[in-house]
């Protein structure tokens, strides 16, 4: 009989800028699906992308002087090696550049058209550039762009557009007939009232740029971001080529995991756009929350703020990084990522728990019986509350892996091995160790901890494929015993199996001094923003108020004192005099001064600046420092207004 399919797909990206963290997120969480799907036997088709059309993406190119198809074949590039780098079993991956796509959205637009679905008009509205959205005057917000705070332009253009305004009715019907479609529960609501609230035609043509799939019939217009954009998920299967055996195996898709703010897109126009061609709709459309930075503030590409995943994924290892992000947040809420979370999660859960689980296991199997555990084995009552637990462990987590309770599914296997953990201390194998007649229950005992230790490792594989086939490699234990379908039966550990204790899985971090080496890293990534960028950042910055300029205090201070901050090449601590008192501050400038040069100098000091902790010195403000961006940076100096002035 043929497998059942499931076919699950990310966002398809913009490759606007440097694949980041929170890209990762999605598709890492795609990624443990496809692989619990694939262990659990099904047919799984998974998909993932670059959504490389638009506006934006015209201007970044033109910017950095290539081509948009240059441009985005660097980026795109990235994105595959970092896919790679986070081990991502994708079975394809779309460009919307590619031919294929270009053809098959060309011929959707056709026939859309042809059906009267999709109608010539004029589009006119307030445009975020950046976003690449037209807003009315009531979404405004003090007159800004309401998503990212942005200048606006009226704009007015021919367009096409969908008959969105046709389907309320039937979304609405959608979503009450299957109540599954949209989650978590309360996105359905959202969009309920948004649909509630009106819903107007949609432009799906523009006439403004050129980086665009033309439309065929009228090769002025190209076609707008999202038609070009939510088609992915069927052209990639082949809809309208010559071989569409793909799209009939796999559509509709399984799940569409997407973030948070483009459940819209994806629960409203795509059902929409998939009713107006009579095709079947997707199953769900799964809205995760959003990693937010220790300020809350979404870690987006247009604002820079980003943990690179490729320094994480070398610094703890890929495992560890993709069982962060699975963890610490469930998976249809926001949540805070923090390199001290990630640390603790490593040193708690990976180090502590499952490192020595296995290492204290292995090595007493080394110990004890020279690596092969005898047959000769006496169990005890104790035995049975871990069999039960580790036998039942599968079905619970396949319930949570089966609602995308990712945190949930890690959570039932690490109660088991905790319960391993403790199971060690109940029956103190150090102490049977040392009696000759408790052997046989001795080798009980560290039977059971390897055949709990093999359990762990199948439901492992999903979140963490590199470290399970080590911990496999120390149980000795062959492919065919570890699988999904011997994932709830207990004994299958043959006799004269080889343990051998390896390597440690996940090396035990020290906190403090790696969170000053990360500070040190970050500082020095932070300036390398390309000058232009910067420039045209400057165009787009919201006017502050002379009120707002006025709560800086900057101060003319003297540089009393200077030296490097130990283990930290970037930073300086300056002691600086600002006319009423000595305050120590830390800079980041030692790569373009030495101590020397600064020392008696003036400079101008942000004196109200909160005090923050840098590399373990406390930084009580900060010098003004002019930042090309292009690896130079020159404090600036005023060595003849007396110490304590007011710069205003
Ligand atoms: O929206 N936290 O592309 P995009 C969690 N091309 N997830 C995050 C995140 C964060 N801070 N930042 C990004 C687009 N993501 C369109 C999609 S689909 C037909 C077209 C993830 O590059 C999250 O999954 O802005 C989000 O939906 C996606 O990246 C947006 O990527
Ligand atoms: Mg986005």
């Amino acid at each position: 009989m043929d497998k059942k399919t499931f076919y699950i797909t990310t966002p398809i990206y913009y490759p606007s800028g440097k694949a980041h963290i929170g890209h990762s997120y999605c598709t890492v969480a795609s990624d443990a699906i496809a692989r619990y799907k694939r262990m659990s036997g099904y047919d799984v088709m998974f998909l993932t992308g670059t959504d490389e059309h638009g506006q934006k993406i015209e201007l970044k190119a033109a910017e950095a002087g290539v081509t948009p198809k240059e441009y985005v074949d660097k980026i795109v590039a990235g994105f595959q090696d970092l896919w790679k780098l986070l081990n991502i079993s994708n079975d394809r991956f779309i460009r919307t550049t590619d031919d294929y796509h270009v053809k098959s959205v060309q011929k959707i637009f056709n026939d859309l058209h042809n059906k009267g679905k999709i109608y010539k008009g004029k589009y006119e509205g307030w445009y975020c550039t950046p976003c690449e959205a037209f807003w009315t005057e009531t979404q405004l917000v003090d007159g800004k762009c309401p998503d990212c705070g942005r200048e606006v332009k009226w704009a007015e253009e021919e367009a096409y557009f969908f008959k969105l305004s046709e389907y309320a009715d039937k979304l609405l019907k959608l979503y009450e007939d299957n109540p599954q479609f949209i989650q978590p529960e309360s996105r359905k609501n959202e969009m309920i009232s948004f649909i509630n609230s009106g819903l107007g035609d949609l432009c799906v043509s523009r006439t403004s740029f050129s980086w665009g799939i033309p439309v065929d019939f009228d090769p002025k217009h190209v076609v707008y971001v999202w038609l070009d954009a939510l088609t992915n998920y069927i052209t990639a299967m082949g809809y309208g080529s010559d071989d569409d055996s793909d799209y009939k195996k796999y559509w509709p898709a399984d799940v569409h995991f997407i973030g948070k703010e483009i459940v819209r897109f994806h629960a409203i126009i795509w059902p929409a756009m998939l009713m107006a061609l009579d095709l079947p709709l997707p199953k769900q459309i799964y809205g995760h929350g959003w990693l937010l930075f220790g300020d809350g503030s979404k870690m987006s590409k247009s604002k820079g703020n980003v943990v690179d995943p490729v320094i994480l994924c070398e610094r703890y290892g890929v495992d560890a990084i993709r069982y962060f992000l699975l963890r610490e947040i469930p998976f249809g809420s926001d949540g805070l990522f923090t390199n001290e979370a990630l640390i603790n999660r490593i040193n708690y859960d990976l180090a502590n728990d499952l490192g020595n689980l296995l290492s204290r296991t292995t090595a007493m199997v080394e110990k004890y019986f020279g690596g092969v555990i005898p047959s000769e084995k006496e169990s005890a009552d104790l035995d049975s509350e871990l069999i039960e637990l580790a036998t039942s462990l599968k079905a619970q987590y396949a319930a949570n892996m089966d609602k995308y309770q990712f945190s949930n599914a890690l959570g039932d296997i690490w109660r088991l091995i905790s319960r391993s953990n403790k199971y060690i201390d109940e029956t103190m194998p150090w102490a049977l160790g040392k009696d000759e007649s408790k052997k046989a229950r001795l080798a009980a005992v560290l039977y059971n901890l390897c055949e709990a230790l093999r359990i762990i490792s199948i439901l492992l594989e999903p979140f963490m494929p590199q470290t399970t086939p080590k911990i496999q490699e120390q149980l000795g234990v062959n492919a065919d015993i570890v699988t999904w379908d011997n994932a709830d039966k207990w004994g299958l550990l043959p006799e004269n199996t080889v343990i051998k204790k390896g390597e440690t899985l996940f090396p035990r971090i020290d906190v403090a001094k790696e969170i000053a080496e990360l500070d040190e890293i970050l500082l020095a990534n932070a300036p390398k923003q390309p000058a232009k960028e910067d420039k045209k950042e400057a165009e787009n910055v919201a006017l502050i108020g002379i009120e707002d300029f006025a709560k800086v205090d900057l101060r003319v201070s003297e540089v009393i004192a200077c030296e490097p901050v130990k283990k930290a090449k970037k930073l300086l601590k300056l002691t600086v005099n600002d006319g009423i008192k000595e305050r120590t501050v830390v800079s980041g400038i030692a790569k373009f001064y030495k101590p020397d040069e600064l020392i008696g100098r003036r400079i101008i000091l942000v004196s109200n600046l909160k005090p923050a902790v840098l590399c373990g010195v406390e930084s009580n403000g900060m010098i003004l420092a002019a930042d090309s961006g292009e690896d130079k940076i020159s404090v600036i100096f005023v060595d003849d207004i007396p110490v304590g002035s007011k710069v205003r």
